[in-house]
């Protein structure tokens, strides 16, 4: 067993470090404030290739392994969430699904787009009601013989307006529940296909968060990803991949304010001496210390088993749980370290908090992570 990173994650961490430092850093304040997509840093981050990190060279991507994803999604986060989002959607819930199970022609025409980072993509699996319970999916798409009709509404969908390609699950068939439903790769632009309002955000307000209406789109028959009723199983595995990059993310935002915090606690200065001198403070970051470790272990972890081709379904969920509980718990400690300086935005961990609250939701909330440990645990 090797505890350590090989020289090439050594120089894949730099190189996300410094882009955090020198593209990310500045503006993020206003960003968060004014909800401003990082467009040009987006842009940024596919020309270094981290937009489609783990697709094979083959098909435009950097054909790295999933360790060196999470390294880049936790410097990525330690500074902004908002971005790193981006990254992780694009990643996971894109371009892994459409190299693992789309045609060779989705592929060439989709894929390569998307690993070069010259587009972007979403993953349109969540409804008004179907969130948690992604069976009951209500948007539709009727087999029409040559194409499909498409029709619904999808919500609290990440890159909602910046994408253009849009992996959409959809309901062919409700008499056969979840072996009903198809994955459908939509383009922006197609007719019938509008973009909704922007959501107006708690955390990550720089990513562009969207419903989507669809109204009689026709998507032609050879859009759909795998084998008719293959959508729901394309979603969960799509969705395994997923949780190692929000966990990712969890992880980054819980060590990017653990930071600023021990950073903080040496410079403060309190009844004589600066904070990191009282046990009170020692003692709050050592715990951080400790939760940041074990989620970065639960991630590299998690990750290994997707590297190794081995079954990752519960370390991805495991890794999830726990790196979202940890940042949850780490950006509130960080505002207490911080005391009233904490509660101002110059000081990023306010940001940081709220931040941290959308990784306990999306890509299945923490009691969804559950389930999916429990059910294995219990087999
Ligand atoms: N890989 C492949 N297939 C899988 C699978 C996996 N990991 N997990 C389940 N399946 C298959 C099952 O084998 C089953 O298929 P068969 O009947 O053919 O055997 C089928 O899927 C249904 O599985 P379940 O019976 O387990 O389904 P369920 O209704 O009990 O739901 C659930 C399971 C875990 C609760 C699931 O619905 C779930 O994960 N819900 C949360 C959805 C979610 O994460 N949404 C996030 C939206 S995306 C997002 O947030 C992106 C973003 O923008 C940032």
């Amino acid at each position: 067993m090797h505890f350590e990173l090989t020289e090439e994650h050594l120089m894949i961490r730099q190189a996300a470090r410094d882009f955090a430092q020198t593209e990310l850093k500045p503006g993020v304040i206003e960003r968060d404030e004014h909800q401003k997509f990082p467009a040009e840093q987006v842009k940024k981050l596919g020309e270094l290739g981290f937009l489609g990190m783990m697709v094979s060279p083959e098909y435009g991507g950097s054909g790295m392994d999933a360790i060196s994803y999470c390294i880049v999604m936790e410097e990525l986060s330690k500074v902004d969430a908002s971005a790193s989002v981006v990254v992780s959607v694009n990643n996971s819930l894109v371009c892994f699904g459409l190299e693992k199970y789309g045609s060779e022609a989705q592929k060439q025409k989709y894929l390569v787009p998307l690993a070069k980072g010259e587009v972007i993509g979403a993953f349109c699996l969540s409804e008004p009601e179907a969130g948690s319970d992604a069976t009951s999916q209500r948007t539709t798409a009727i087999d029409m013989g040559d194409h499909y009709l498409l029709n619904g509404t999808k919500n609290w969908i990440t890159n909602g307006n910046s994408a253009s390609t849009y992996l959409v699950m959809a309901q062919t068939d409700p008499s056969k529940k979840h072996k009903g439903i198809n994955a459908l790769i939509v383009e922006k632009g197609m007719e019938g296909f509008t973009v909704g309002a922007k959501e107006n955000k708690l955390g990550i307000r720089g990513s562009d968060t969207h419903s989507l209406m669809f109204t009689d789109v026709k998507v032609p028959k050879e859009n759909r990803i795998g084998e008719d009723g293959f959508g729901f199983r394309f979603a969960m595995s799509t969705l395994e991949g997923g949780r190692i990059g929000i966990a990712s993310q969890a992880l980054g935002i819980a060590a990017g304010a653990f930071e600023l915090s021990v950073q903080y606690a040496k410079e403060r200065k309190a009844f004589g001496k600066t904070i990191a001198d009282l046990q009170a403070i020692q003692f709050k970051l050592a715990d951080m210390a400790t939760e940041i470790e074990a989620t970065r272990l639960l991630c590299y972890r998690a990750a290994w088993l997707k590297d190794n081709g081995l079954p990752y379904a519960q370390a991805s969920s495991m890794a999830k749980l726990f790196a979202s509980e940890t940042a949850m718990r780490t950006t509130i400690e960080a505002v207490q370290i911080h005391g009233g300086y904490g509660f101002v935005k110059e000081y990023h961990v306010e940001r940081m908090m709220r931040d941290a609250k959308i990784t306990q939701i999306y890509e299945g909330t923490s009691e969804i992570q559950r389930i999916v440990i429990s059910r294995e645990v219990l087999k």
